[in-house]
């Protein structure tokens, strides 16, 4: 089977395209991160390229050998909501299943129900990582993916006990652990149920070191990417597809490689290997990803129904002035959703988006909006 241009999920390295993921961000400064014992956030918008990036991470240092890393990703916790103990225990099922399925190690999946048995949800998760940690004579590095799936009570619980396990790693607790969603943890505010009160990310994890965002695709890497279908089956690409799609998109990774996977295998001329592929097949492309509103142009538009959102949108979109008497937490909250950058002055993230969320707002008066 040929390589194809990926537009579900994390890339797999047999069956798709792809920008090498560990060159995606600093691995000198990473690996001087695992090696001083910090923990810290990796965030970044939707479809970017964050799992891709902590499986890949894995990898590499299991084969490096100095560490066990595991990758476990907490979503299946979502449906618990604020209820701490559903929470923590689909969080430490997903990582015992994720020990045994990748690491091939039994521990946690013997052990997990008896400790959250025996010492509740409030200390479990901490407890079950002390023991496993306790067990490896190497250091634990741990990637937990997906942390902003989790909410008030749950959050908080979890942030409280990877910051009370911190001062006694490496031996009884992970050397290293990476939170990984859209925000970045101190910008959470959480509202705890049982305290009465809010909660923000800052003070419930303030042993985070640093607050890492991955990038989207710079032009280089659009070619580079695109380039690959070309080695691989010698169909070519005009030199003014590049600027385009970079105009298009500007670099956001699905985005990316969902306006080549449209050109060259699912647009009829596009699929003849023999035939180069033109900006105006890219513009094609663009159009039926815009029509057929894909999950990921979806996901966008859904933020549209926030008020919080609509009210720094509609300024953007409309005229040229910044929006005013906005909060500073909802713009950044916009920003770490990928819909707007700050390049020199607030903007859409792309043309894409641009047209999307425009003719969203025109047809405006749609009721789930006005909802
Ligand atoms: N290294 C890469 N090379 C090429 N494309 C990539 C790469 N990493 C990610 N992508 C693109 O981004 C999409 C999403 O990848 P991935 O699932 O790793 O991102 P994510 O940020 O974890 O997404 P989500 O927010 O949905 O969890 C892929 O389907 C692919 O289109
Ligand atoms: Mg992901």
């Amino acid at each position: 089977m040929s390589r194809y241009f990926n537009t579900a999920g994390p890339i797999r390295r047999d069956d798709h395209y792809y920008i090498e993921p560990l060159e995606r961000l600093d691995l000198q400064e990473i690996l001087t991160l695992i090696e001083q014992k910090k923990y810290f956030i990796l965030h970044a918008p939707r479809q970017t390229g964050k799992t891709s990036y902590l499986l890949a991470l894995m990898d590499y240092l299991n084969q490096q050998g100095k560490y066990k890393a595991l990758y476990t990703n907490i979503e299946n916790a979502q449906a618990a909501r604020e209820n701490v103990k559903k929470g923590i225990q689909a969080i430490m099922n997903a990582l015992a299943e994720d020990a045994f399925d990748r690491l091939n190690d039994p521990f946690l999946k013997e052990k997990w129900k008896d400790v959250l048995e025996q010492s509740g949800e409030f200390s479990a998760l901490k407890n079950v990582l002390s023991l496993w940690c306790r067990e490896n004579e190497k250091p634990i590095v741990l990637f937990i993916d997906e942390i902003d799936a989790l909410i008030g009570d749950t959050l908080i619980a979890v942030l409280r006990q990877m910051r009370s396990g911190y001062e006694k790693r490496p031996g009884l607790f992970p050397q290293s652990i990476v939170l990984c969603g859209i925000r970045d943890v101190k910008d959470y505010r959480m509202h705890s149920d049982i305290e009465k009160a809010i909660i923000t990310g800052g003070s419930a994890f303030n042993i985070k070191a640093r607050s890492l965002k991955m990038d989207n695709f710079t032009p280089q890497e659009i070619e580079k990417l695109y380039h690959k279908h070309t080695t691989e089956t010698g169909q070519p690409f005009s030199d003014n597809v590049f600027p385009l799609a970079w105009e298009l998109t500007e670099g956001q990774p699905w985005l990316v490689n969902a306006l080549a996977y449209e050109t060259c295998f699912k647009m009829k001329e596009g699929r003849q290997r023999s035939m180069e592929i033109t900006a105006d097949m890219i513009e094609q492309a663009k159009e039926n990803l815009i029509l057929r509103r894909e999950t990921h142009l979806d996901q966008l538009t859904d933020k549209l129904k926030e008020e919080r959102v609509r009210r720094i949108i509609e300024p953007i979109l409309t005229c040229s002035s910044e929006p005013r008497n906005i909060p500073a937490d909802d713009i950044d909250y916009a920003i770490d959703f990928g819909l707007i950058k700050r390049d020199g002055r607030l903007k859409i993230s792309n043309l894409i988006y641009k047209e999307i969320i425009s003719r969203e707002l025109t047809s405006c008066t749609s009721p789930s909006i006005r909802d």
